[in-house]
């Protein structure tokens, strides 16, 4: 079992990746605590764009378990917009869920991790290569991807590695509007060249990986899992 006795904090963990990802992590013999906005969707019901709500779930874990082995900062919302037509309040929203939530919840976990600990943010294809109408959702993913390095590079002496992951289109309740339209779902596929959207369960078994001892001098990286998404065009011209 690839992680074995470690306590693993995943956000966003009620639905799609990050539920994928809390059981995988449970079957590799984890104790596993999901956050989630949602209530009842996982062990912690909090807001992680919210400090004082992450602060409180954070200690909630660490009186429980003692520590933070593993943080899997996954939670994420998505909007489909270009510059002209994303509302200020909609773009405030989508870096404060998803790139706030990736500093709050490090900056008050890092200090419940020790030598060997794990941090794994949740990026996507989209922070590396552009796309159209995703002017605010692909600029935090980018910048998941900086801040990343940056942590990387911050924790290293103190044996904290921490990576993230660039998935593909996974088919989630995150996408599942898009993926109702046929024709949208055949355009999606095809930019995969592997030739099918990714499922979470792809997704979360690299998370895995990367937590784990596996994947011991490996940090400051972004690991597309992405069925070719990012490799280049794939049209043949
Ligand atoms: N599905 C994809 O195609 C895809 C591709 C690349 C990256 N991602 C990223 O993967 C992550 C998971 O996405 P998913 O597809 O599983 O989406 P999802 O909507 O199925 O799950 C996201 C979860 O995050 C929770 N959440 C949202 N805002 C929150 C908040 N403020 N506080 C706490 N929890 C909150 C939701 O309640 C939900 O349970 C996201 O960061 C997303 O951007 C997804």
């Amino acid at each position: 079992m690839k992680l074995a006795g470690k306590v693993v904090l995943i956000t966003g963990a009620g639905s799609g990746i990050g539920l994928a990802t809390a059981r995988r992590c449970e079957a590799e013999g984890a104790a596993v605590v999901g956050v989630d906005i949602a209530a009842g969707a996982a062990s912690v019901q909090a807001d992680v764009s919210d400090s004082v709500e992450v602060r409180s779930a954070i200690r909630e874990v660490v009186e429980k378990h003692g520590r933070i082995d593993v943080l899997v900062n996954n939670a994420g919302v998505a909007v489909r917009k270009p510059v002209a037509d994303q509302d200020e309040e909609g773009w405030d929203r989508v870096m404060r869920v998803n790139l706030g939530s990736v500093f709050l919840c490090s900056k008050y976990a890092i200090p419940h991790m020790g030598r060997g600990a794990s941090i794994v943010n949740m990026a996507s294809g989209v922070g590396i290569t552009g796309i159209r109408n995703r002017a605010a959702y692909a600029s935090s993913k980018g910048a998941i991807v900086t801040l990343t390095r940056n942590m990387a590079l911050d924790y290293a002496a103190r044996g904290i590695r921490v990576n993230c992951v660039c998935p593909g289109f996974t088919d989630t309740p995150l996408t599942s509007g898009l993926l109702a339209d046929k024709e949208a779902a055949a355009r999606l596929t095809a930019l995969h060249p592997l030739g099918r959207l990714g499922r979470p369960e792809d997704i979360a078994a690299a998370v895995v990986f990367l937590a784990s001892e596996e994947a011991s001098w490996i940090t400051g990286i972004a690991l597309a899992v992405d069925g070719g998404f990012s490799a280049g065009h794939y049209a043949d011209v």
